[in-house]
């Protein structure tokens, strides 16, 4: 039996791990440690049974270190993060903060608790990050292994490569027990409606303008949330410590394409439930036009990656792990997700969420 401390728990990622390991793992303890940032919401956490919430910050040491030695935390997965590139082009020092000098703090507590107390308890560090680090790849340059030289280009990405530093320093320097994973770009259900598909769909929904930064042609590869959280289960239970582990989505798409498929499955989606029409009056899709009216192309996002791809060789061999399903498959599932679920999304969006998107996204 494991006692899992999952910081940023409340966010879409960590909630969508929460859930994967109460489903496969029913005895083990789980304890949630988020901040409640303008990106978590404890109600994505509704419904997990036996989670022991605790509203706090990966900063604050003394509670970290509480957490670790009062509760017998054995395994820590670090998703808490400022995790949107568009919000750290307008206001890197949250990055900092909590990407760079938070995992500091989580690593601190750790070597405090697990290392310097003596006590030789077997643990775990489990550091969530991303292909970011790696930077952009042109057309035809091979995919991003393990071995690529870091080179991050946003704010975002920058406090990204340096917690994966400190990660690892960590472990050369004091022996924590430690292991990395780099995935690809994530999306399903729960995700905040800033990133590209869910502020789609929403959009699309609304009759707003789909904003479509430069020429559309950018190129990530597509992951499952769920799959994503198996990679991070095999990295725990299989990976070796001190390494890192790529996991992607086996989905590398223009962006115009996913953005078609969207446009696309709005458009059905409506054609087969005459009750969207109502729920949704201001939506293309309502009066038989097609989503795709809303394509706004935009300025271009500064420093914008062109293009990132994943070499997962190294976790399928050494892990077993494979994305289990295409990305149309998932995609229809996501968006059903967010037509089931629109009492989630409607609470998000409003307060500080409307005037992001209205200043970012609305006049361009
Ligand atoms: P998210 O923005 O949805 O959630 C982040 C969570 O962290 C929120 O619940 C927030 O309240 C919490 N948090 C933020 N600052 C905190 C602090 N100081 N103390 C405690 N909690 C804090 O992010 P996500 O998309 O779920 O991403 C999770 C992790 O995965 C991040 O580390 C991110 O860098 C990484 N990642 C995400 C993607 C993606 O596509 N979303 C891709 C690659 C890597
Ligand atoms: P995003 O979901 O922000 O993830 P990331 O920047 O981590 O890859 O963006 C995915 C892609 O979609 C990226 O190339 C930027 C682009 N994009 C748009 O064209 N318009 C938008 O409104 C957003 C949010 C993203």
């Amino acid at each position: 039996m494991s006692k899992l401390l999952v910081t940023g728990g409340a966010g879409f990622i960590g909630a969508n791990f929460v859930r994967h390991w109460r489903a496969h793992h029913a005895d083990d303890t789980l304890v949630v440690l988020d901040a409640l940032t303008y990106a978590g919401n404890r109600a994505n956490l509704d419904g997990v049974a036996d989670v022991d919430f605790v509203h706090g910050d990966i900063r604050d040491h003394d509670l970290v270190v509480s957490l670790l030695a009062g509760r017998g935390i054995d395994t820590l997965v670090h998703f808490a993060a400022e995790s949107h590139v568009d919000r750290s082009i307008h206001g890197p020092d949250a990055f900092i903060d909590t990407n760079v000098i938070g995992t500091h703090s989580l690593l601190k507590a750790a070597k405090k608790v697990w290392l310097d107390s003596g006590t030789g308890q077997p643990h775990r560090f489990h550091h969530v990050s991303t292909d970011e680090v790696y930077g952009s790849l042109g057309p035809h340059d091979p995919a991003f292994t393990e071995m690529t030289p870091y080179q991050p280009n946003s704010p975002y990405s920058a406090s990204k490569a340096a917690s994966d530093h400190l990660v690892r320093a960590y472990t050369h320097t004091y022996g924590l027990q430690t292991t990395t994973s780099n995935c690809s770009n994530n999306y399903g259900p729960h995700q905040f409606p800033e990133k590209l598909i869910p502020l789609f769909l929403i959009n699309a929904l609304h009759g707003r303008a789909l904003p479509i930064y430069g020429d559309g042609m950018q190129v990530r590869d597509w992951l499952y949330v769920d799959d994503h959280c198996r990679g991070i289960e095999l990295t725990i239970e299989k990976g070796r410590v001190g390494e890192t582990y790529n996991i992607g989505g086996g989905a590398e798409l223009p962006n115009m394409t996913v953005i078609d498929t969207i446009c696309q499955s709005v458009d059905a989606a409506f054609s087969r439930d005459p009750q969207l029409a109502a729920r949704f009056p201001d939506a293309p899709a309502a009066r038989g036009a097609a989503t795709a009216s809303l394509k706004t192309y935009v300025t271009d996002r500064p420093g914008h990656d062109r293009r990132y791809a994943i070499d997962e060789t190294k976790a399928r061999a050494e892990l077993g792990y494979q994305a289990a399903h295409g990305f149309e498959t998932r995609f229809a599932e996501t968006l059903q997700w967010y037509l089931d679920n629109e009492p989630w999304w409607r609470a998000v969006i409003s307060g500080e969420y409307r005037n992001w998107v209205d200043t970012n996204y609305g006049t361009r």
